[in-house]
Order: C-alpha cells, then sequence, then structure tokens
C-alpha cells in the first residue's frame, strides 16, 4: 500500500513524537520531539516530512538544505510497517525534494553500531566516506 508522503502538520505531533520514541528510544533530551519539531518548523518546514496511514503517522525524515549539502535527520518507519519499502520510497521522496532546491549531494550520520541502518542507506546508493564526524554543542 502506498502512503502519502507530505509535510507535517500541527496536527501530526503527537504521532510523531509517538514514531520518535519508538524509533530512537535512546536519543538524548535535546532531540525530543517537543524541541526539535519547533526548531525545525522554524527553518525549512517543508522538509520535516510524514505519512501516515488510518490516521496514525508511520513514518517520518527531517531533510534540509544548507545552500551546499542536504542533510536527513529523523529517518523512521514504525516497526509494525518496516520491510515494505517504506523507509525507502521515503528516503527517495526527500532526495527529490532536495535536488529540485540545487542541492547537489546528501550527507547523513549513522551511529557505528548501527549497522542495519548502514546496509539500509547502502541499499539506497549511499557510500562510506573517509570522514571523521566532528561536532561542537552551541
Ligand atoms: C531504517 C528504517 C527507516 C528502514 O525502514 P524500512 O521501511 O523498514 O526500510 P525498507 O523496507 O525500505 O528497506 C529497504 C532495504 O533496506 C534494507 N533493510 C532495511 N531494514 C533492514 C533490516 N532490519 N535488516 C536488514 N536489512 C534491512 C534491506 O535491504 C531493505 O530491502 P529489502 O526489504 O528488499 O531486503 C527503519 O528500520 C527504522 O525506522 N529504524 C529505526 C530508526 C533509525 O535507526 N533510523 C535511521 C536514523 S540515521
Amino acid at each position: 500500500m502506498t502512503v502519502e508522503i507530505r509535510p507535517y502538520a500541527e496536527s501530526d505531533f503527537v504521532g510523531v513524537e509517538a514514531l520518535w520514541r519508538e524509533a530512537f528510544p535512546d536519543e538524548p533530551p535535546q532531540n525530543a520531539a517537543a524541541l526539535a519539531i519547533p526548531a525545525k518548523l522554524a527553518m525549512q518546514p517543508d522538509l520535516l516530512l510524514v505519512a501516515a496511514e488510518e490516521l496514525q503517522i508511520v513514518e517520518s525524515i527531517n531533510a534540509g538544505y544548507d545552500g551546499h549539502r542536504g542533510w536527513l535527520y529523523n529517518v523512521a518507519v514504525l516497526q509494525s510497517h518496516r520491510r515494505r519499502g517504506i523507509g525507502a520510497a521515503l528516503v527517495r521522496d526527500a532526495e527529490k525534494r532536495l535536488a529540485a532546491l540545487g542541492c547537489p549531494k546528501i550527507n547523513l550520520q549513522v551511529r557505528t553500531t548501527n549497522e542495519v541502518v548502514v546496509g539500509f542507506y547502502w541499499r539506497l546508493g549511499y557510500a562510506i566516506e573517509e570522514r571523521i564526524s566532528m561536532g561542537k554543542r552551541l
């Protein structure tokens, strides 16, 4: 069954929060939906994408384009809906939206322990690039 991938709407909050709790149980408090969603809506709100099936939010992706590279975050599919190809369709949809903005390349980070997700992105044409990921909290 194909689900319509569309930009997030305010009424989706409860469903997206539940999805993220299930998909990202170890996320730190600063990544909680209550903080991350309003922050995203202030920047490229059309690139926070969701899909619902029978009123339940079943998938999400938070894409962004900074004028140089595109990024993907919060790629999540409800456990009950996995391995049906909808995660792949979701990433491809976000890729099209980023490409339409002129984005030439997408980067993303995966925890080194998350081999399943590395395999998922590999299937979608993403390659492992020899980089060290660095970050600084502001
Ligand atoms: C990663 C995730 C979004 C994949 O969603 P999905 O809808 O199940 O993915 P798809 O059905 O489109 O899978 C596409 C391909 O990826 C690979 N893949 C996906 N899940 C896999 C798994 N659990 N084990 C092995 N391969 C897997 C397979 O090659 C699959 O193709 P196939 O089913 O024809 O073999 C989902 O597992 C998820 O939400 N995980 C938790 C959140 C997370 O870690 N997100 C990534 C943050 S960086």
